[in-house]
């Protein structure tokens, strides 16, 4: 008997709801489909607009969390209708909601995902698990990375030690000692796409820089590129998550400003993908014992990036998740369908050596969607 689950996951990217109906029927979960359902234009300005402070806030964000849930149900019936599945298959859908604003440092930390799961589960007939982030946060974690108790049930392996890296908005990475009693260690990195895609929009109009190709005609300003690697976060110890709130055009134009001399747009876009490649490989190097290195996340498209990437950990065979079974752009809503089989099984989502929390916990609220 299959036993399906549907996975939702809209990142930092705001692209769009990556989709992924999976069956873990079996010991290995399999991916049965993912696709990716683009927001509508006009929502993806409301949900850049909320992911920083701006006016009337309260009621634009009431609006847009059922917006988005109208989204994801259209997104979840649309995946089902081309899988010749019946709602009433599915056991629940994990879903993670869109990110409009991560703060998980200070007093009162909190992370803040919309995409209301009760008109998703009304819509959809289907029960869903939601906020996932919320209970390790309650244990003084920092609700992210979610990802790697997912990375590890998929992607250990018992002799090589591997290491995951997830190329969304912001970039995380999961390391998996091949000694299973070792505790596995993730976080994120830095800026991923985040950066590259608002310069990309700027300068070129486009969502972001196909294949990387506009990026590739330019060499990285080694001065530039300096200058950014000296953000706080780069160099602050684990663990750490961070997300558009420390990395932004703000942030980026205040050190272009800084500089005493103009560069070329194409240029900044060139030195953005050695910002990315760079504190990624910095802190994949660490891991001494690493043989395989697996990509996933939109960035894995981003050819240019790979190349820069597959340069600076050449001590490394670097592979993307295909190579496992898994396509590198469904990773992440898979995860959130295992989250959601983990919920529903009583397993721990989370990691305390990841997220900081006092212990890993099961994870998600439990909306009702059948009758
Ligand atoms: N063909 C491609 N060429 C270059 N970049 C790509 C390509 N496909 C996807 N991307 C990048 O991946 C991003 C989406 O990645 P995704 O993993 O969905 O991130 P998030 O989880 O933050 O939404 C896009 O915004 C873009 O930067
Ligand atoms: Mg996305």
């Amino acid at each position: 008997m299959p036993q399906l689950y549907l996975g939702l996951m809209s990142g930092t990217s705001i692209d769009g709801v990556d989709a992924a109906l999976v069956d873990f029927s079996d010991s290995h979960p399999r991916l049965l489909d993912c696709q990716t359902f683009p927001f509508p234009s006009s929502l993806s300005d409301e949900l850049h607009q909320l992911s920083a402070p701006s006016e009337n806030e309260i009621e634009l964000m009431g609006r847009a969390d059922r917006a988005v849930a109208e989204v994801f149900a259209e997104a979840s019936l649309q995946l089902l209708k081309d899988n010749y599945v019946r709602p009433d298959q599915i056991k629940a859908i994990g879903s993670h909601g869109q990110t409009i604003r991560h703060i998980p440092f200070g007093e009162h930390s909190f992370s803040l995902q919309i995409g209301d799961p009760n008109t998703l589960a009304t819509l959809t007939g289907i029960d869903v698990i939601a906020d996932f982030r919320r209970k390790d946060i309650a244990l003084g974690g920092q609700g992210a990375p979610l990802v790697p108790a997912f990375h590890k049930a998929v992607f250990a392996d018992p002799t090589k030690s591997r290491v995951v890296i997830n190329i969304g908005g912001i970039a995380n990475i999961t390391y998996l000692p091949k000694r299973d009693s070792d505790d596995i260690i993730g976080y994120d990195t830095g800026p991923g796409n985040t950066l590259l895609d608002a310069w990309c929009k700027l300068h070129t109009g486009q969502n972001y820089d196909e294949k990387g190709q506009w990026a590739a005609q330019r060499s990285a300003d080694p001065e530039l590129l300096q200058l950014l690697c000296g953000h706080p976060y780069f160099s602050a110890p684990a663990p750490k998550s961070t997300g558009r709130e420390q990395f932004n055009l703000p942030w980026l134009e205040q050190n272009l400003g800084s500089m005493t001399r103009h560069i070329d747009p194409q240029v900044v876009q060139a030195t953005l993908v050695m910002l990315t490649t760079y504190t990624i490989a910095k802190q994949v190097l660490q891991f001494k014992d690493v043989e395989q290195v697996y990509i996933c996340g939109g960035g894995a498209r981003n050819e240019f990036l790979v190349e820069e990437l597959e340069s600076e950990l050449h001590e490394c065979e670097l592979f993307t998740t295909d190579e496992l079974g898994v396509e590198a752009d469904a990773v992440e809503a898979m995860a959130f369908a295992w989250l959601a089989y983990a919920h529903v099984n009583n397993i721990r989502g989370s990691v305390a050596s990841v997220t900081g929390a006092t212990k890993g916990a099961v994870l998600g609220t439990f909306c009702p969607g059948r009758e």
